[in-house]
């Protein structure tokens, strides 16, 4: 199952009627016509509401809600209403609050923060799961089932009994037997071989770690723990899906993710959504890249498929110390951009600000006064009116990538918490890095896990490939061989599936391909900087390096950047394989954005990738195709191009393709000059 294929891009948000009256009512959803809005999801926090004791279901407030929606015609996105549970659960069944790192036992408060393991939170969030189902499916204009909400909260762990039971019993599967158990994580290291299941702990501060969530004595362990508690949380969705689907066939379901978030393995979870949404809430203003990577990642959950935009706020957020406003044209610029990206769906939390409690001063469609004249209704308005202009000229297109980047969860938790290397690097930010390096270059990137079919790419980035999965290695040497290019970088073919080190050279499986081996690795503090000198088809770049300086002695391959300074002056930082008809690329270093980006733009070129407008500085493009539906039925590929300004200044380009605007309808030809005010957006169909 995929996302739903809608007459246009769903356009609306969390609407949460149940906490207002009915005059208000009338008053959101005349201004709901007024900005085009089509759809609401409804539901997310009601289960108090709907389930006021344990024995007691009562659905006349949701039943009002869906209903007046239908009424008005929209479609709904109807929650399971499990990611705020009501205070009798918690104080009833303590178990079903989650105990923290530092072993205390939560009382009931907040939200998304149920204990995975606890039966009875899985009894009870399956038994209301079950009651919605039954009672809405077949609801008019039902597009999709929302479980939960950001499964998760804030760091997706619970320390309890009944966690670290499920934890021994996880561990039990996955081993068969102690004697794997103490292999894997390398027990005899600190006298620790376990000789019962029951001796094993969760691993938190008062056991394996010391200095927070990072620190562990065992890896392996820790590597372990992270894995169970993403698969105990997928559990709880689970759960819930199947007392959907024992209703409801045919209606997609998801729950909303949150990006690049580090606690939970959205690539494990993938499988079971129909398909993917997220919650867009960038931590800053010029964050158009980063957000550029985190719906390529939201897209690669389910193989490219279009994802939703399930969250994001039309003017601020409430949850950061400091809440900008978005600046006028950046809401409508940075929902084209999801939209480019693969978003089906472009969705607000909320459609009307809450009274009371902690997010009352967070943006919504409409204030407290509800509002229509001001300035983030009128931005909404203004979108709603382009979405239904554009119709459904890209619903279900796919975009057409010919770079991979590949993350990996696994590599994200190892690297983070291993001692040894440096702790000032981030995964996030090494792949970022990289990310940056190709969006600047405009190719098109997907962003796939580690078990990705790689055959169709012609670039594959796989930047910190510490540990290695199943056949990786091989795979990677295919792309080359077959002319294809593949790059990682420093840390890369150290540690298997348990984070125990191959017991070779590194960079381990990897070094045929990639022709060298890695002999010592210096670490620098922030701020320290080592230059490196390139040598590429350009001609010399001065990049530098920081963090990480590799020690790298070549086994094959050529040499292409060397570092400057420090006893290693003059030795090898970046390297490049021959491999076949193709080439792997090792970046040895912590290498600074000129130095990717140089390196990239080679890489790139030597496979025609370079993006029609990479010389223009923050002029994003991006293409989503589908099999058109112009000519019926003739199979001819519609191509649809998002041309987005997210620079400061105006810029004029020629357009490389000719088509029409579907924006303003306005025919566009090719070499014509576009010119594109800060946030301006124009969509092209192309002839
Ligand atoms: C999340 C939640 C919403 C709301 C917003 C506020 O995405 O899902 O309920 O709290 O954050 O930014
Ligand atoms: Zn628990």
């Amino acid at each position: 199952m995929r996302a739903p294929r809608t007459s246009k891009i769903l356009y609306g948000g969390d609407y949460n009627p149940e906490q207002w009256s009915a005059e208000i009512w009338d008053v959101d959803y005349a201004a709901f016509e007024l900005a085009r809005i089509d759809t609401l999801t409804l539901g997310v926090f009601t289960w108090s509401l709907l389930q006021p004791d344990e024995e007691t279901y009562d659905f006349t407030a949701l039943d009002a809600a869906v209903q007046r929606a239908v009424t008005e015609g929209k479609q709904i996105v109807l929650a399971t209403a499990t990611g705020g549970m009501p205070p009798w659960l918690g104080k009833t069944y303590p178990e079903v609050n989650r105990t923290d790192f530092e072993g205390r036992r939560h009382v009931y408060g907040q939200r998304h923060n149920h204990c995975p393991s606890s039966p009875v939170f899985r009894r009870l969030s399956a038994a209301l799961a079950d009651r919605i189902a039954q009672r809405y499916t077949g609801t008019p204009g039902l597009v999709a089932w929302h479980v939960g909400n950001e499964y998760g909260g804030p760091d997706g762990s619970c320390y309890c009994q009944n966690c670290a039971a499920g934890y021994r019993e996880w561990l039990a599967q996955r081993y068969g037997s102690l004697e794997a158990l103490n292999e894997a994580w390398n027990t005899t290291f600190w006298s620790h071989r376990y000789s019962a299941w029951d001796q094993i702990e969760v691993p938190n501060a008062l056991s394996e770690h010391w200095r927070g969530p990072n620190h562990t004595a065992f890896q392996g362990n820790t590597l372990d723990f992270r894995r169970f508690m993403s698969e105990a949380l997928l559990r709880n969705f689970r759960d819930e899906k199947e007392r959907i689907r024992a209703h409801d066939a045919d209606t997609p379901v998801t729950t909303n993710f949150m990006g690049a978030f580090r606690p939970i393995d959205y690539h494990r979870w993938s499988e079971h959504l129909d398909f993917a949404t997220w919650d867009n809430y960038p931590p800053g203003r010029d964050k158009h890249v980063r957000m550029a990577f985190t719906h390529d990642l939201m897209r690669g959950l389910k193989g490219g498929e279009p994802f939703w935009v399930m969250e994001q706020t039309p003017t601020i957020t409430a949850s950061r110390d400091v809440n900008p406003v978005k600046r006028p044209g950046v809401l409508g610029l940075w929902s084209w951009q999801g939209i480019a990206h693969g978003a089906d769906a472009m969705l607000y939390f909320q459609m009307r600000a809450s009274r009371g409690a902690c997010e009352k001063y967070h943006g919504a469609v409409l204030d407290h006064a509800g509002r229509t004249d001001s300035r983030p209704f009128r931005e909404v308005a203004a979108l709603g009116e382009q979405l239904e202009q554009l119709g459904d000229a890209v619903v279900g297109a796919r975009t057409p990538a010919k770079v991979a980047l590949i993350v990996d969860w696994d590599n994200w938790w190892t690297t983070e918490i291993t001692d040894g290397f440096n702790r000032h690097v981030s995964y996030l930010a090494t792949v970022l890095g990289y990310y940056d390096a190709v969006w600047n270059a405009g190719a098109q990137v997907d962003v796939v896990p580690m078990t990705a079919d790689l055959t169709t790419y012609d670039v594959v980035l796989a930047p910190q490939l510490h540990l290695l999965k199943g056949d990786i290695a091989d795979r990677l040497h295919a792309v080359a061989q077959r002319g294809g290019t593949v790059l990682t970088s420093f840390w890369a073919g150290r540690v298997d599936e348990s984070a125990n080190a191959f017991l070779m050279d590194a960079p381990g499986p990897l070094a045929p391909t990639l022709g060298i081996r890695v002999e010592e690795i210096d670490s620098a503090g922030p701020g320290e900087t080592n230059p490196v000198t390139l040598a590429l088809e350009e001609g010399s770049v001065d990049a530098a390096a920081a963090l990480v300086m590799e020690l790298i002695v070549p086994t094959g391959a050529e040499v292409i950047g060397t570092y400057g300074a420090d006893f290693y002056a003059g030795t090898p930082a970046v390297t490049k394989n021959t491999v076949g008809a193709g080439q792997a690329w090792y970046v040895g270093a912590g290498l600074d954005a000129i130095g990717l980006r140089a390196i990239l733009r080679q890489v790139l070129a030597g496979h025609g990738l370079i993006g029609p407008y990479a010389g223009t500085p923050d002029l994003e493009h991006a293409v989503r195709e589908r099999v058109g539906a112009r000519n019926e039925g003739d199979g001819e590929i519609e191509r649809v191009h998002f041309l987005l300004n997210h620079g400061g200044v105006p810029v004029r380009v020629p357009a490389h393709v000719g088509g029409q605007n579907l924006l303003t309808g306005a025919e566009i030809h090719a070499g014509e000059s576009l010119v594109l005010d800060p946030t301006d957006v124009v969509v092209i169909l192309e002839a």
